[in-house]
């Protein structure tokens, strides 16, 4: 493996000034076998004031820069310097993904919204381990539309960002917020998006869908029909979508979907919003063969199985946790506890280790690839 260094130099007018200073990140976006993006956030120096009940906020503004790099190598470590003089705190490494088909150890967590302490715990377990890249199901903030649970997410994981490439899907928590993409750089739409690595095909979804507001003036029966329609023409666009990747990639030997609401819980009041979407994508992951399926939403560890496809929940990364009392006929098994899954791809199996709060291993799956 070679070791190349970047230098990414910002112009003086921007260093020149003490509120560029770099306020979030570096953090590392997009990777592929040949490109990969380095984020981050700068202060700008005119913060933003709003006024209510004789009260002032401040609400800080920043600036998004992204240094889009390509026509790296595949499977090579390369380290930055953003400015190009030796501050620690504006340097870091990544590394591309491999080309050819060889093994590979990926990160999956979800619903890191609140209680810092325990995300703060997994993102370090996660970075001893240094996978390829990290998954997170949705709900990375709890108000995708304030800036400060941003400020607090890129705060936890910016270790981990420096170096690891992230890739997450967008809960309802997010609220479809401008922030989400001005921070994150994603493929194709950024809501619903694929990769690859080697012979593993990624498809991140968006079950939320586009945040309309609903105008007040519209009667009951309207608001519906008014929802309805967006909601319908956005969802069978995506699994219109959805369709066509699995299609393309019908000789992946494994493939992994993420999306944010699970669609089978074992949390009794949630139970009834799964049958609908189930019945929306039918079969479509067990009819292409799609080997994990991981979502989050409901704050516990459970693994079910159907079709040859495993349905897990991974939502235990700091969001209180949920009491699991509706076991479902494809339960395999369900854990209440604060987790996040450690993916060892090799060349035959992929073994999903799930580790929980103290370090722990409390489940292991085995996929087998695809035929
Ligand atoms: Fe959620």
């Amino acid at each position: 493996m070679k070791y190349l260094l970047l230098n990414i130099f910002l112009s003086m007018h921007l260093f020149g000034q003490a509120k560029s200073t770099i306020a979030i990140g570096p953090y590392i976006q997009n990777v592929t076998n040949h490109s990969a993006v380095v984020c981050w956030a700068t202060l700008k120096s005119n913060s933003f004031m709003i006024q209510k009940s004789g009260k002032n906020q401040i609400i800080p503004q920043y600036e998004n820069h992204e240094m889009i790099l390509s026509s790296l190598k595949p499977d090579t470590e390369y380290s930055y310097d953003i400015g190009g003089k030796g501050i620690p705190e504006q340097m870091g490494t990544f590394t591309t993904f491999p080309k050819e088909i060889k093994p590979f150890q990926f990160a999956v967590l979800g619903d890191t919204r609140s209680r810092h302490d325990v995300h703060s715990k997994h993102v370090g377990r996660i970075l001893k381990n240094k996978p390829l890249f990290v998954l997170n199901t949705g709900d990375m903030v709890g108000n995708g539309l304030d800036i400060h649970h941003w400020e607090t997410f890129f705060d936890v994981t910016k270790n981990l960002m420096q170096s690891i490439p992230y890739f997450p899907a967008l809960g309802n928590h997010e609220k479809d917020s401008p922030y989400y993409y001005d921070f994150f750089n994603l493929p194709n739409n950024e809501r619903y998006y694929s990769f690859s690595v080697g012979d593993a095909l990624f498809i991140s979804l968006d079950l939320e869908g586009i945040q309309y507001q609903t105008p007040k003036y519209l009667k009951k029966q309207n608001r519906r029909y008014f929802w309805g329609n967006h909601e319908i023409a956005y969802f069978k666009k995506q699994k219109e979508w959805l369709e066509r990747t699995l299609n393309l990639h019908d000789d992946a030997g494994f493939i992994f979907v993420y999306f944010h609401k699970p669609l089978i819980s074992v949390k009794k009041s949630r139970v009834e919003g799964t049958k609908m979407r189930r019945k929306f994508w039918g079969d479509i992951f067990e009819r292409h063969g799609v080997q994990v399926v991981f979502s989050g939403h409901d704050h516990h560890y459970h693994h079910a199985l159907s079709g040859g496809t495993h349905y897990i929940t991974t939502a235990g990364g700091g969001a209180s946790l949920y009491d699991i009392d509706a076991i479902q006929p494809e339960t395999v098994k369900a854990i209440k506890t604060e987790h996040y899954i450690l993916t060892d791809v090799n060349m035959n199996t992929a073994i999903l280790n799930v580790i929980d709060i103290k370090g722990d291993q409390i489940d292991t799956i085995t996929i087998d690839k695809r035929k």
